[in-house]
């Protein structure tokens, strides 16, 4: 494989999952990449391993340039399998090597692995490791997105390895920003912080502005997912930034599913009301998008309205399941409204509003419930409570 270079003696070392499609619920949908990076100095280190499932992959590109046995120090900023997984392999042919976690991260091995990494170094923030010419610094970053999660950045190339930050889902030939098409990078750079960071906006705000107080140059972050930042890094840190204080557009997300088509009618009807006042409307039938579909359009949107038919006497299947993973992502400052057909005894809007209410979200309370197929006048209702939606997120 040609040598993928981002500084002088720094490579990656990763591999790339085509055909990965569903990451822990998540639909990635163009694939991913686990991302390990190698540092040759005075010592060698090697940041982070890979899923076991590619960790030949791993071993034949350090091979590639240098024995793995020659490994100095194994640095697992991150325990989670996707990163970790190809670690027992790996110490075992670098069997002199330091493996180095935070103080949680050690812990989290032990739980994973049992006692099988005898020579493991923990690391705080602010410590660093001299390897030869170059530094290593710590920063912890718990919760972000696991109590182990910590960054390593390389002083004197300015890298930032912040393990799954800043990352994207997205299998590619190309391994730097630069070299691929814009619009799609962003939209997967979207996608993962809607699925994987969105009820951690408030920590991620926080992290960004402890890293800007600490004044840390940053030429390039090299994340552990997708492609690496070199051209522009803080295109993603702004997008973060933005992400995470809740900044939205007047825009209208309508999820939804339907048995016989009268909630169609019905989320139809609400999205024309809504473009009549000229705001965004994006909709999510259920079984045609998904829930990662639905939360990435969700991230930026003002509003979200939610519809329903009744199945013996809740929530139809595809609905609870996108509320129980929207409830879980916590999407902020966004007004909620719930509508949907029922045959008799109706039960599906109140079971949303009441889901939605315990989760803390702010409902709009002109909900709208119609008895099996909507008439002229249901549609106009329909209508009008579109056009509220959108006066009330124009205002
Ligand atoms: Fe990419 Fe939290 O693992």
């Amino acid at each position: 494989m040609t040598k993928v270079s981002l500084a002088e003696n720094i490579y990656w070392v990763g591999a790339v999952d085509w055909n990965i499609r569903d990451f822990h619920g998540y639909h990635t949908r163009r694939g991913s990449t686990y991302n390990a990076y190698l540092i040759l100095d005075d010592k060698n280190v090697l940041v982070d391993t890979v899923k076991h499932t590619f960790c030949d992959d791993l071993v034949t590109h350090i091979s590639e340039i240098i024995e793995p046995e020659k490994l100095d120090y194994i640095i697992v900023n991150h325990v989670e399998m996707d990163h970790s997984s190809s670690l027992p392999k790996i110490a075992k042919l670098a069997k002199n090597a330091t493996i180095i976690a935070s103080p949680r991260g050690k812990e989290a091995l032990i739980e994973h692995y049992g006692q099988e990494f005898a020579n493991v170094q923990t690391v705080k923030t602010g410590d660093t490791l001299k390897i030869g010419a170059r530094t290593l610094s710590f920063l912890e970053a718990p919760m972000l997105h696991w109590p182990d999660s910590m960054f390593t950045y390389i002083v004197e190339d300015k890298i930032l390895m912040p393990n799954d930050a800043f990352g994207q889902h997205l299998a590619s030939g190309e391994r730097f920003d630069d070299e691929v098409d814009q619009h799609i990078l962003m939209e997967e750079a979207q996608t993962y912080y809607a699925n994987i960071l969105m009820l951690l906006g408030p920590l991620v705000a926080k992290k960004i502005q402890e890293v800007v107080q600490m004044g840390i140059p940053i030429d390039m972050i090299a994340p552990s997912h997708g492609v690496i930042w070199r051209k522009d890094p803080t295109k993603i840190i702004k997008a973060y930034a933005s992400w995470a204080a809740g900044e939205a557009k007047k825009k209208i997300v309508i999820v939804y599913d339907t048995m016989w088509g009268s909630t169609d009618k019905m989320a139809r009807a609400i999205a024309e009301g809504a473009v009549s006042q000229g705001v965004d409307v994006k909709m999510c039938k259920l079984r045609a998008s998904d829930n990662t579909e639905a939360m990435t359009e969700i991230l930026d949107a003002k509003a979200v309205v939610v519809g329903s038919p009744t199945l013996n006497n809740g929530m139809f299947p595809t609905v609870g399941s996108f509320l129980t993973y929207a409830t879980g992502l916590k999407p902020k400052d966004k007004l909620w409204s719930f509508f949907g057909s029922f045959g008799w005894g109706g039960g599906a809007v109140r079971a949303m509003t009441e889901t939605a209410r315990k989760a803390g979200f702010e409902i709009h309370e002109a909900n709208l419930q119609i008895k099996y197929i909507p008439d002229e006048d249901d549609l106009k209702r329909c209508f009008e409570l579109g056009k509220q939606i959108a006066t009330k997120i124009s205002t």
